[in-house]
């Protein structure tokens, strides 16, 4: 089983590019197999997420071409069944978009019920919700969410809360259907703009993605595109705030500084400097750190994928913080594991009370899930001595890279796979 071996304690300095967005690339893919001409997609994360999904959409027909690490071509054409029953999609949430995408251009899907991380229920009642305003009957049967319609009639809907997902494949599918929709109470964030604009170049008719009231006029077919993914706003934040934790100097290159503004304010806040360029910003994060408040909140709040990472930096910072979680129940397992380390965090409900010390402490900990992995990380980087993760197969889901760009930052980290390799970098770098 692979782990990551951490020695800590050294500041991270240099700069990083950051690749696509994943949670955009998958539902633009997903997007993809919605017209019958050839699809070209850029800066797609080489991640294992979008590997399960392309072969989920290779195995009910369409083509799928990798033009590079990437970059990848779909051709929608040569689909053969609306039916997704590929083993592994179960075990990624994202695969409930090829539902709004298939049922918009066919009429008719099945899909597996998603998966993906342990955090919270993830329900998925307002894409049903959206679905059947649309005018699809939609069940679920034996595992799998059945949605089917003669025709897919525009509505005015207003969703009872605001769902990043939901937002996505309801807008998929309203693209294709007949007439006018709004929908309202959308989510905002930069993810769902990226698959807007997308559709958009593929013909669609989209407009007001990005404020909380989306406008859909259906159109007959969408033709062939060649898109570029925005940057990812969650690993940038991953570097930003490990900067922060390790009192280093760190410049993430190739995002949106607009994207990472609440993450910018937020360590700004604690005390780290910030500096932005057009497609950088810089963390330099060696003053003591203070104590602050989080909430996690729909974009342009502070976002949910980021609690995990922040609140390691808040355990390390001077004071008592308190971070709330209000998007996603149960996203606190990983205290658990910090605990192990010296951290002396309280959760109460969906609360966590930090109280900031001076240093962690290395030891054995799993990830137990993608962000809470990727805290580990930063927190096995702070601490003192050496860190072993298990696990790590959820932080390779959602970070491309991710050691190797670490150690481009001077960090002391290696993917290992038994006791003797760990005894091998304890060796190597004494
Ligand atoms: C997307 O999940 C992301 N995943 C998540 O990122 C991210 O945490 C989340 O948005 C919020 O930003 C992908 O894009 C693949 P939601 P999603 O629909 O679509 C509840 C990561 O780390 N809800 O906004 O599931 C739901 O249970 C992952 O990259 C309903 O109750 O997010 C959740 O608690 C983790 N009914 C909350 O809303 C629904 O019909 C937010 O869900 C839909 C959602």
């Amino acid at each position: 089983m692979e782990q990551y071996v951490i020695r800590g304690g050294i500041p991270l300095i240099g700069e990083v590019e950051i690749g696509g967005a994943k949670n955009a690339a998958l539902a633009i893919l997903a997007a993809a197999v919605m017209c019958d001409e050839p699809v070209v997609i850029d800066n797609i994360p080489d991640i294992r997420d979008i590997s399960v999904l392309l072969s989920a959409i290779q195995e009910i027909g369409a083509g799928v071409e990798r033009l590079g690490k990437h970059t990848v071509k779909i051709t929608g054409k040569t689909i053969k069944t609306v039916r997704v029953d590929h083993d592994s999609i179960k075990k990624i949430r994202a695969s409930y978009y090829l539902l709004g995408a298939l049922l918009g251009k066919y009429r008719k899907a099945e899909v597996p019920l998603p998966g993906g991380c342990n955090i919270g229920i993830r329900a998925i009642d307002q894409h049903k919700k959206g679905f059947e305003a649309l005018g699809a009957v939609v069940k679920i049967e034996h595992g799998m969410i059945i949605a089917d319609t003669d025709s897919l009639r525009g509505c005015h809907l207003y969703f009872d809360m605001v769902s990043v997902g939901a937002t996505i494949n309801v807008m998929l599918a309203a693209a294709l259907a007949e007439g006018n929709t709004i929908l309202e109470n959308a989510a905002k964030e930069p993810h769902v703009v990226d698959v807007a604009n997308f559709l958009n170049s593929m013909g669609a008719n989209i407009k007001g993605a990005g404020t909380d009231v989306i406008r859909i006029k259906g159109v007959r077919a969408l033709h062939g595109t060649e898109y570029s993914i925005i940057p990812d706003q969650i690993e940038a934040g991953t570097f930003m705030v490990a900067a922060a934790a390790t009192k280093g100097d760190v410049v993430v290159r190739n995002v949106i500084p607009k994207h990472l503004e609440a993450i910018s304010a937020k360590l700004s806040e604690i005390g780290c400097q910030i500096t932005e360029e057009d497609d950088a910003v810089r963390v330099f994060g060696n003053n003591e750190l203070k104590h602050t408040q989080i909430k996690t909140l729909p974009y342009p709040g502070f976002p949910t994928d980021m609690q995990p990472q922040m609140t390691v930096t808040l355990a390390l910072s001077k004071g008592t913080s308190i971070v709330t979680e209000t998007i996603v129940d149960n996203r606190c397992k990983y205290v658990d594991e910090l605990a192990k380390m010296g951290a002396t965090i309280k959760v109460e409900g969906n609360t966590a009370i930090v109280d900031g010390i001076r240093k962690l402490t290395g030891a054995e900990v799993s990830a137990p899930d993608l962000r809470a992995g990727a805290a580990l990380v930063i927190a096995g980087l702070a601490a003192d001595g050496y860190t072993v993760i298990d696990d790590i197969q959820y932080i390779e889901r959602g970070y491309e890279g991710f050691d190797e760009k670490l150690r481009q930052l001077g960090a002391q980290i290696e993917r290992v796979t038994c006791e003797k390799d760990i005894q091998r970098f304890k060796l190597k770098i004494c």
